[in-house]
C-alpha cells in the first residue's frame, strides 16, 4: 500500500477523516454580548483571586479545565508512554485534535503545525525560506520582537534584510496603512510581514488588503496572528496568506507552551524545517542512503504533512495540546462571533472610559472596527514600566507597559477578555486617576 493510500486508510480507521473538520461541540451560537451574564466566565480561567487581569496580550490565563487534561494526560503519559501515548493519542485522536484546531481557523488538516508560540513559529518561518543576500523582507515599525528579530537572524546568515515600514499612531485612515506598506515594496522585496494585530496600539491591520497586496507584487506574506487566535473571528483561508504565526496560549486559554504554524497548501515545498528527527516531509533518502520507503507501520502516517514536517519533537509537548478540543469548546459553547463582539465590546468600553482621563492619551485608534480588545494609552512622560509595575503592586491591575523609544512609542495597554468586566476597566481607571493626581 503506498504511503499516501496508507494514511487514508488509518485516518478512515481513526475516524478521523470524518471528524477531522467537524468540532465536537459545534453550536456557533452568536451570542450578543448584553445577554449573558460575563462575570461568572471568570471561574473558568486560572486568575488568582481579587485581581483585575487586564493583560492577556502577553500571557492568557489558561482554562483551568485544559490545565487539568494537561496535567492528567502529562501523567498518564509519563506512566506508560507507548500504550497512553503513541496507541492512543497518536494514534486515533491525533487527527481528530489537529481536524477540530484546523476548522477553528479556517485551515486545512495539512496546513497546521504545532509550536510552543508565535517566537517560535515565526522563526521557523524566518529560518526555513531559501532567503539570498540582497532579499529586503519588508515589515512595520510595529512588530513586536519576536516578528522582526528571526528576520534579522535570517539577514546575518544569508545577507538578506528587514526593513521597516513607518506606520503612524494613531492610525486614522486603512487606506494610508495600505499606502505607506505599498510604496515601501521595491524589487528586492521578496516577503512581506506584519502583524494581524499590532501589539502595540491594537491596531487591527487591513490583514486582507495587505496579503493581496503582497501577492499581487509576487511576495511571500507572512502574518504574525499572536494576538489574533481567540480573540477574532480567524479565518486563514479567508485571509490567504501564505504562512500564519499563532499563540493558543494568549486569547484561546490553552496552557502556556502553545502555538501554531500555518503553512498554506503549496507552499511546503518553499518552507525548510528546522527541527529534523528524520527525513519525513522533507527528504526521500534516509541516512543510511537508501530511498526512504515511510516509516512502517508508525503512528506518524497519521500526522498532517505540516506537523510531520515542521513538529518532529512533537511528543515531548503532546499534552499541551491535548487540551485544544477544551479549549476550542469553550470558544464554540459562546460562538467565536459571541466571544469577538464581547471583547470589542469591553475594549470600546475601556477606550471610552480611559479617554475621559485628562492626563493620559489613548492612541489606540478611535474608529472601533479598527481596534478590538487591546487599548493602549501614553501617560504624559514618567516610566511606563514602573507605572505599570505600580498598577499591579499598589491596586491589583495588570497592564504592561510597550515601548519603542527609536519611534518615540511608549505607552501602557491594557487587554480586554471575555473574562473581563467593566469593574476591571473602573478599577484601571481609578488606579490611574489616583496615580496620576
Ligand atoms: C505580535 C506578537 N508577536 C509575537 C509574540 C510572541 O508570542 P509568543 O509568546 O506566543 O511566542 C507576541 C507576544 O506578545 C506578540 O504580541
Amino acid at each position: 500500500m503506498s504511503r499516501a493510500s496508507r494514511r487514508e486508510a488509518l485516518l478512515a480507521l481513526s475516524g478521523g477523516a470524518a471528524t477531522a473538520l467537524a468540532p465536537s461541540r459545534s453550536t456557533e451560537a452568536a451570542a450578543s454580548p448584553g445577554s449573558r451574564d460575563w462575570s461568572r466566565i471568570r471561574d473558568r480561567f486560572a486568575i488568582e483571586p481579587g485581581l483585575s487581569y487586564l493583560n492577556t496580550g502577553t500571557f492568557g490565563p489558561p482554562l483551568l479545565e485544559t490545565l487539568e487534561i494537561e496535567a492528567k494526560d502529562r501523567l498518564a503519559m509519563s506512566r506508560n508512554y507507548p500504550v497512553h501515548f503513541v496507541d492512543h493519542y497518536m494514534t486515533k485522536r491525533l487527527p481528530d485534535l489537529v481536524g477540530q484546531l484546523a476548522a477553528f481557523i479556517g485551515a486545512s488538516f495539512d496546513e497546521v503545525a504545532f509550536t510552543t508560540g508565535s517566537t517560535e513559529s515565526m522563526s521557523y518561518i524566518a529560518n526555513g525560506l531559501d532567503l539570498r543576500d540582497g532579499d529586503e523582507i519588508l515589515a512595520t515599525t510595529h512588530e513586536h520582537s519576536a516578528g522582526a528579530y528571526p528576520w534579522i537572524l535570517a539577514g546575518k546568515r544569508r545577507g538578506c534584510r528587514l526593513k521597516l515600514a513607518t506606520l503612524k499612531t494613531p492610525v486614522r485612515r486603512t487606506q494610508d496603512v495600505i499606502d505607506t506598506v505599498a510604496a515601501a515594496i521595491t524589487p528586492r522585496t521578496r516577503a512581506l510581514s506584519f502583524c494581524h494585530i499590532n501589539y502595540t496600539d491594537g491596531y487591527v491591520m487591513p490583514v486582507k488588503e495587505l496579503v493581496a497586496l503582497g501577492r499581487s507584487r509576487g511576495l511571500i506574506t507572512v502574518v504574525d496572528g499572536a494576538q489574533a487566535i481567540g480573540m477574532l473571528d480567524v479565518n486563514l483561508r479567508d485571509i490567504g496568506c501564505d504562512f500564519y504565526a499563532g499563540s493558543l496560549h494568549k486569547w484561546l486559554g490553552c496552557p502556556y507552551g502553545t502555538g501554531l504554524l500555518y503553512v498554506r497548501e503549496g507552499m511546503r515545498e518553499q518552507l525548510w524545517p528546522s527541527v529534523v528527527e528524520s527525513y519525513d516531509g522533507w527528504d526521500d533518502t534516509d541516512f543510511y542512503g537508501r530511498k526512504a520507503q515511510g516509516p512502517g507501520a508508525n503512528f506518524v502516517d497519521l500526522w498532517p504533512k505540516a506537523l510531520l514536517k515542521y513538529s518532529s519533537n512533537f511528543h515531548y509537548f503532546g499534552p499541551l495540546f491535548w487540551t485544544l478540543p477544551a479549549a476550542i469548546g469553550f470558544q464554540l459553547e459562546i460562538g467565536k462571533k459571541g466571544i469577538e463582539s464581547r471583547i470589542r465590546e469591553l475594549g470600546r468600553y475601556a477606550r471610552a472610559e480611559l479617554s475621559k482621563i485628562d492626563k493620559i492619551q489613548v492612541v489606540t485608534p478611535e474608529d472601533p472596527a479598527s481596534y478590538a480588545g487591546l487599548i493602549s494609552f501614553e501617560i504624559g512622560g514618567g516610566n511606563t514600566f514602573q507605572f505599570s509595575r505600580s498598577m499591579r503592586v499598589e491596586h491589583g491591575v495588570v497592564v504592561r507597559n510597550v515601548t519603542h523609544l527609536p519611534i518615540g512609542f511608549d505607552v501602557v495597554r491594557a487587554s480586554t477578555h471575555v473574562f473581563n468586566t467593566e469593574e476591571d476597566v473602573n478599577r484601571l481607571a481609578a488606579a490611574i486617576r489616583k496615580k496620576l493626581a
